[in-house]
């Protein structure tokens, strides 16, 4: 009896002060030895969280659970080379790696499914050794990691897909149907591939720094931003509508864009300092942009023969021999209704090299013309401001009314 009450004080006492006193398969377990692991070695199941930390061990490894209901977080553990989970099937929660300096194996075979995951500062760490493939997870965050591949992770539909700072992967191909609230590849490997083969929507996506990127079948976006990127070309032959900001810039080598079947984009559009981008094009369905239109580089010509509305100001800024003339007919029709509107272009002139601007702020509304229209039949009103008579290209008879040709070309 007296035995008896000695132990159970001795319990109690050993879990009020963290220690665990029996090899139960619940509770949030903390881990910073091999002998911590294998008091769940019973369990199939481990119900809460494993938390492995402070720990001096160099390889540390889970048998026999094969699911997890809470997460997986391991941190701050500076000698752990190796983690195995040779059963590991499931984990419910998020499988959470943070700040482990020399991991380069993580072991889990047999995993399946994951809610979450996510990585940040494995600078060992070159392989995930998911043999099985682990799909469904939604969200993902890898960073600072020397990954080689994502390969191991087979996603069909995904919240979250951020993948920063790699340095040593070269290729993301990734098979996910949707990613519905963040796409996000950004300061990976400068020469980092980017495929995304089924994707069909996605939710703010954002590029940097990769070398080429993929998505042939992205049907509908909300915001899309290249920023310092090194593809040749950007094609979205399937793209229809983007529901906020589109952004090209600083892409060095951009040189061809094709946006053939976007007709509206609800927020502004941007397209700047693309130093290789000569011909503003491939935008030939666009009808409407909700916000504000910002183009800034060295291009001869800027072309959207549909485009006859937008919302919010309008900046056209060449460095090179750029004819407004068609812009600023379609300022004076009233299809911008932003309250500035800047076109500049040199024009080819061999002897002096004007610069012509045509700026306007705050835009007299009484201008506007009341229909669509009227662009078309204005339009030949521009090229008297044009010593070298550009051309609208295509804004002949042949445009209907609704259309308004913007085309500006040299010669
Ligand atoms: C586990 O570690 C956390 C954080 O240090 C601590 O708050 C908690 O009491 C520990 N739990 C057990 C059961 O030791
Ligand atoms: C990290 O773990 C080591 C033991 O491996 C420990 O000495 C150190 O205090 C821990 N650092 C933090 C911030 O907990
Ligand atoms: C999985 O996690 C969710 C959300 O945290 C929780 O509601 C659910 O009960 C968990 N399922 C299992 C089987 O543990
Ligand atoms: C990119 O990775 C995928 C699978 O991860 C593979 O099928 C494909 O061959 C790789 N492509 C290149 C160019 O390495
Ligand atoms: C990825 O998942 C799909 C179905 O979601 C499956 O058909 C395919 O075989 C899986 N691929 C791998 C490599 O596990
Ligand atoms: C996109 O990002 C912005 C700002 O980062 C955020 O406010 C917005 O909720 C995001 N949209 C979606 C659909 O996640
Ligand atoms: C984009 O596609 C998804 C899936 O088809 C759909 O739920 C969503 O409403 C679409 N958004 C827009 C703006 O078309
Ligand atoms: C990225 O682009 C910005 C301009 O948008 C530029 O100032 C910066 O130098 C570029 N960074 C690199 C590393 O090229
Ligand atoms: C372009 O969009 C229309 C609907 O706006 C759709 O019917 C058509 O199939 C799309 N074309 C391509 C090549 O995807
Ligand atoms: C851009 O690429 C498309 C096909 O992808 C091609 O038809 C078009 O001529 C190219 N435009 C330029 C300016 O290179
Ligand atoms: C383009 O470059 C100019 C000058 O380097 C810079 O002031 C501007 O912010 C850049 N614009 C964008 C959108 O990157
Ligand atoms: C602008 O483009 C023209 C070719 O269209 C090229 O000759 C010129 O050097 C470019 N200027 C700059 C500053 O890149």
């Amino acid at each position: 009896m007296a035995v008896t009450s000695f132990l159970k004080l001795v319990s109690v006492a050993l879990v009020a002060s963290g220690v665990r006193a029996d090899n139960s398969c619940s509770g949030t377990l903390n881990v910073t030895s091999q002998s911590d692991l294998d008091g769940i070695s019973s369990c199939t199941s481990y119900d809460g969280d494993i938390q492995v930390f402070n720990s001096d061990a160099n390889t540390l490894s889970l048998n026999e659970v094969q699911s997890i209901s809470g997460d997986l977080h391991m941190f701050n553990c500076t000698n752990l080379g190796s983690f195995q989970a040779q059963s590991l099937q499931t984990i419910n929660g998020t499988l959470k790696l943070q700040a482990l300096t020399v991991l380069d194996t993580l072991s889990m075979p047999q995993l399946a499914e994951v809610n979450s995951i996510s990585f940040t500062t494995l600078p060992a760490l070159q392989e995930l050794q998911f043999n099985h493939g682990v799909g469904d997870a939604k969200h993902i965050v890898i960073s600072d990691t020397q990954l080689k591949s994502l390969e191991g992770l087979n996603l069909s539909s995904v919240s979250t897909f951020n993948i920063n700072n790699n340095k040593n992967i070269q290729n993301i191909t990734v098979d996910a149907h949707s990613i519905s609230d963040q796409l996000d590849i950004s300061y990976n490997a400068a020469e980092v591939s980017v495929s995304l083969p089924y994707l069909q929507w996605a939710s703010n996506a954002t590029f940097r720094f990769c070398s080429d990127v993929s998505i042939p079948n992205l049907e509908n976006v909300t915001s899309l931003s290249f920023v310092n990127n090194t593809m040749k070309g950007l094609k979205f032959p399937k793209l229809e509508s983007i529901g906020g900001d589109l952004e090209l810039s600083s892409n060095s080598h951009l040189s061809n864009i094709t946006f053939s079947n976007v007709s509206k984009i609800k927020g502004g559009l941007t397209i700047a300092n693309n130093t290789g981008l000569r011909v503003v094009s491939g935008f030939d369905n666009l009808e409407s942009i909700g916000g504000a239109v910002n183009i800034v580089g060295n291009f001869s010509k800027a072309s959207f023969p549909k485009l006859d509305e937008v919302a919010g100001g309008v900046i056209i800024e060449s460095s090179g021999e750029l004819n407004c003339s068609a812009f600023n007919s379609a300022h004076k029709n009233g299809d911008f209704h932003g309250d500035h509107y800047v076109c500049t272009g040199k024009q080819k002139d061999v002897s002096t090299q004007l610069s012509v601007a045509s700026v306007a702020t705050n835009t007299d509304k009484t201008g506007k013309s009341g229909g669509k229209g009227a662009s078309a039949t204005a339009s030949g009103k521009g090229s008297s401001e044009s010593s070298n008579g550009a051309a609208l290209v295509g804004a002949s008879g042949s445009l209907v009314g609704g259309l308004l040709v913007l085309l500006m070309e040299l010669i």
